[in-house]
């Protein structure tokens, strides 16, 4: 049986705590909520994100928290960031917090709805960039810090056209598709070398943002659940209760 999250999980008081876990897309929707739960489980949380603002925002949020560890902010544009600022960030994150235990890659680039013969290049490339290949290079240069940590996880965030191909998603679904052919590929290449980082995609299921606003905008929008309902799940797939479980595609604990 393929591993699925505990339904009804409910992480424990102090779950990350002494971890330093990296949120990416930090300022908004589902990177918001995912940030302010590790902060109030205990995490040091990177907020990395293009619109200062939101950061700022998110940064606010978490100082209110009781007891959760003083957060940190780094703007940064995944469109068009180069190799050499993904080092850059690596290198800031070890100097400045000494530690990395998790990734949540939550940022997405989606426009609209659209024919793949449609798609302009500009999004195709764009698209390609934020959704999957950012999400590598990260990974990648923070690999240094997660060998180091004890019980690593990293999450990239996924969808239902990351499975099962669907029409219309352009680079977006191209990208869903392949991250989880990533996922999967690193977490065999690492099972046996370095045991201790576990990879996972995670599929949230329809959510209150502004992204499914711009798919679906003429859909009820308070019918989708808030993004707050899917970070006990993501919680599961950072902390200690999940270890053992990498390589899997993981959905929402009340998908069947
Ligand atoms: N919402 C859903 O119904 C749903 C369903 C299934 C899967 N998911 C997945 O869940 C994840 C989060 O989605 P969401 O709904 O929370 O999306 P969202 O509300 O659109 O938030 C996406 C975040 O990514 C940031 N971002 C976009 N482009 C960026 C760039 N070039 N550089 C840095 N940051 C960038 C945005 O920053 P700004 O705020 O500055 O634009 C925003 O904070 C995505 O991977 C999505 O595919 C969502």
């Amino acid at each position: 049986m393929p591993p699925r999250i505990p339904a009804g999980y409910a992480a424990a008081a102090g779950l990350l705590r002494e971890r330093v876990i990296l949120v990416t897309g930090a300022g908004d929707g589902l990177g918001r909520a995912a940030a302010l739960g590790c902060a109030a489980h205990g995490a040091t949380v990177v907020l990395l994100g293009r619109t200062v603002k939101k950061l700022e925002q998110v940064y606010d949020a978490i100082e209110a928290l009781e007891g959760a560890p003083k957060p940190a902010i780094y703007p940064m544009n995944l469109a068009g960031a180069t190799w050499a600022e993904h080092e850059e960030l690596a290198a800031t994150v070890e100097r400045e917090l000494g530690r990395l235990d998790g990734i949540v890659h939550c940022a997405a680039h989606f426009r609209a709805f659209m024919p793949l013969a449609d798609e302009t290049p500009r999004d195709w490339v764009e698209g390609l960039q934020v959704n999957l290949t950012a999400a590598y290079t990260l990974t990648r240069v923070c690999l240094p810090l997660l060998r180091r940590a004890p019980d690593a996880s990293v999450v990239f965030l996924s969808d239902a056209a990351g499975r099962q191909a669907k029409a219309y998603r352009g680079a977006f679904g191209v990208a869903k598709y392949a991250i989880e052919g990533l996922a999967r590929s690193w977490a065999l290449e690492l099972e046996s070398t370095q045991p201790n980082i576990r990879i996972n995609t995670y599929d949230p299921g329809p959510l209150r943002t502004a992204l499914r606003l711009r798919g679906y905008p003429g859909e009820e929008i308070a019918s989708a659940p808030l993004p707050e309902t899917a970070v006990p799940d993501l919680l599961y797939l950072l902390g200690p209760d999940s270890r053992g479980i990498s390589g899997a595609a993981l959905a929402r604990n009340s998908d069947p």
